[in-house]
């Protein structure tokens, strides 16, 4: 991926600069409103009865705002917040350690929740259910089963595989958000809440122009404007002007659609390498080289929301506005295709 300049997926990338735009609380995240609705009641509700939070499931692609959740939710109910990740949990220890730290009302966020290792989703059930950690210790015939009881906490898990969930987690989950991604709108309203922050002026326009191109995605969003404002700062007075970000965009070749280097690789190798489809996603990974779950983590869903794919039993085929966006005439038969 080409990502000398900005990186949609990376997390690590400038962990400082995200924390510091990471808005800290409900009235300073914007859209998702159905969701933030659902929360604040969920939370309020709890705090009257003086009870805990029940489980909560945040879904969606990256960089929509799964891990600002979890924090606004944790600040917003007054309790403490343990992170920890799927792939991080190996054995039922690690999870007794973690849980075995746990105060009553507090959360454990766990992000990649479908990366979990099956034998600990086992243990999570009746930890989720009961507040209980059955936990085997040594083997063979010596081997006993001691329980713990746990204080009553909350588990918020991330996932931006949904459907990877097995049944069973899922469905003790108590209320489970799907994030969608953001209007232009609402992106333009977070660009300039984090252009405030770092200081940077930017017009109305400026703003609009980014968001436009930022795949209605806030962390790209972000990401966009930092370069954008690095552009402004050499090649212009600073300020970032719907113009000054059309010619930073333009540099790093993302379009007016948001569309960069990598969408259209994917794009050119459905229609040129396997005849616009049906292809298999495995085949597309291959050439375009780039690992598969990548593809259908983060450049498919946005591809088929644009409605440039779409993913049909038989595999992914490329719509007419996808040959429009590489700059050739569609053929007449797509539509047979489907
Ligand atoms: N609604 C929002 N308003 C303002 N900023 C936001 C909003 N949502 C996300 N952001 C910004 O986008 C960045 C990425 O969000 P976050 O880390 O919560 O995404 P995520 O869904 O957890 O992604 P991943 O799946 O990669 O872990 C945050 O640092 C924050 O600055
Ligand atoms: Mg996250």
């Amino acid at each position: 991926m080409d990502d000398s300049t900005y990186d949609k997926t990376s997390q690590v990338h400038d962990a400082n600069y995200e924390q510091s735009l990471r808005p800290p609380a409900f009235s300073e995240f914007h859209g998702q409103d159905k969701i933030k609705e659902r929360l604040t009641l969920m939370v309020e509700a709890a705090q009257q009865r003086d009870d805990v939070l029940e489980h909560i499931l945040l879904s969606g692609p990256p960089g929509l705002g799964k891990t600002t959740l979890a924090n606004i939710i944790s600040g917003a109910a007054g309790t403490q917040l343990h992170t920890t990740s799927g792939p991080q949990i190996e054995k039922a220890g690690d999870l007794a350690g973690i849980l075995t730290n746990v105060q009553k009302g507090d959360i454990l966020f766990i992000d990649e929740i479908h990366r979990l290792h099956p034998a600990i989703e086992e243990y999570l059930y009746p930890a989720m259910e009961d507040f209980r950690l059955d936990i085997i210790i040594d083997s063979g015939p010596s081997a006993r089963s001691i329980q713990l009881n746990l204080p009553k906490f909350t588990l918020v898990g991330a996932t931006t595989r949904a459907g990877m969930l097995t049944a069973p987690l899922r469905s003790r989950f108590g209320l489970v958000n799907r994030l969608d991604y953001y209007t232009k709108q609402e992106l333009a309203v977070i660009i300039e809440r984090s252009a405030g922050l770092l200081e940077i002026e930017i017009t109305a326009d400026g703003a609009l122009e980014i968001a436009s191109r930022s795949r209605g995605t806030p962390r790209i969003a972000n990401n966009l404007l930092r370069w954008v404002r690095d552009f402004a700062q050499v090649r212009a007075d600073g300020t970032i002007s719907a113009d000054i970000a059309n010619q930073a965009l333009a540099m790093i070749e993302i379009d007016e659609d948001g569309i960069d280097e990598m969408d259209k690789r994917i794009l050119e190798a459905v229609i040129y390498k396997f005849n616009g489809g049906p292809v298999g996603l495995s085949s597309v990974a291959v050439a375009v080289g780039e690992d598969a779950s990548t593809l259908e983590e983060v450049h498919e869903p946005f591809l088929i929301m644009q409605g440039f794919l779409k993913r049909t039993p038989r595999g992914r085929v490329a719509l007419p506005s996808a040959y429009t966006k590489i700059g050739v005439t569609p053929p007449k038969n797509t539509e047979e295709l489907f």
